[in-house]
């Protein structure tokens, strides 16, 4: 059983973080939770300093704080995923995006991987105090809301949206239910630093 864990992103790691989205680029994949990371192939460096700076930012109805971390396999240290977390949600991200983004690179998807990706971020939400967590996912996305649902979500809300033409789906998580409920599934496959 592989075992997941979380990696704040640092210069170190610059050359398999592009080859991880040139891989989505190859497989034609929609990108999602990379902190923005594919705007900054050329200039690596930089995207580390703003990673600091979406920490650091004060919420507003433009931006609001947010982490971003790999996801890495321990047996060969490889980035398999990533995900990107709002630590407060304005109005804009209460409607439609919520606290979480997510991927998996498109060669390791369908092994269980997403469900551990998403079980780290909730552990990272309870650390940051945030009770219930707000999800979005298009409704003709089940790899993403199959993950919400396999850690306990519920469905919320679901619109039309014009803008992206297609039904946007809003779930809601317990944290700290989901944590302990899924303790003995999910928890056995993380690396805690
Ligand atoms: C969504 C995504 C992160 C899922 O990653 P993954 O590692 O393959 O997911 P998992 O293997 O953990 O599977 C999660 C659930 O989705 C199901 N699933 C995975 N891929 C699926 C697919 N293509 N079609 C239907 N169900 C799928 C799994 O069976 C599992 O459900 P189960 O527990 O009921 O069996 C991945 O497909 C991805 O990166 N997609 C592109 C980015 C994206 O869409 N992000 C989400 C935006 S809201």
């Amino acid at each position: 059983m592989d075992k997941l864990k979380f990696e704040i992103p640092t210069l170190q790691r610059k050359e398999d973080a592009i080859e991880y989205i040139n891989e989505f680029y190859k497989y034609d994949s929609k990108i999602n939770g990379a902190g923005g990371l594919n705007k900054y192939l050329d200039s690596y460096e930089d995207w580390i300093v703003k990673l600091d700076q979406d920490y650091k930012t004060i919420a507003s109805e433009k931006r609001v704080p947010a982490k971003t971390f790999f996801l890495v396999r321990e047996s060969d240290n490889k980035i398999v995923g990533m995900i990107n977390i709002r630590l407060a949600l304005n109005e804009r991200l209460k409607k439609r995006g919520g606290h979480i983004g997510y991927s998996i690179r498109p060669t390791e998807r369908k092994k269980g991987y997403n469900k551990v990706n998403l079980y780290l971020g909730l552990l990272e939400c309870q650390k940051n105090e945030i009770r219930e967590v707000l999800m979005s996912c298009y409704k003709d996305n089940p790899a993403s809301y199959k993950t919400m649902l396999a850690l306990g979500a519920q469905l919320k809300s679901e619109f039309f949206s014009e803008e992206d033409n297609c039904i946007v789906q809003n779930y809601t998580i317990n944290v700290n239910k989901s944590i302990n409920e899924y303790k003995d599934v999910y928890g056995k496959r993380i690396v805690l630093k």
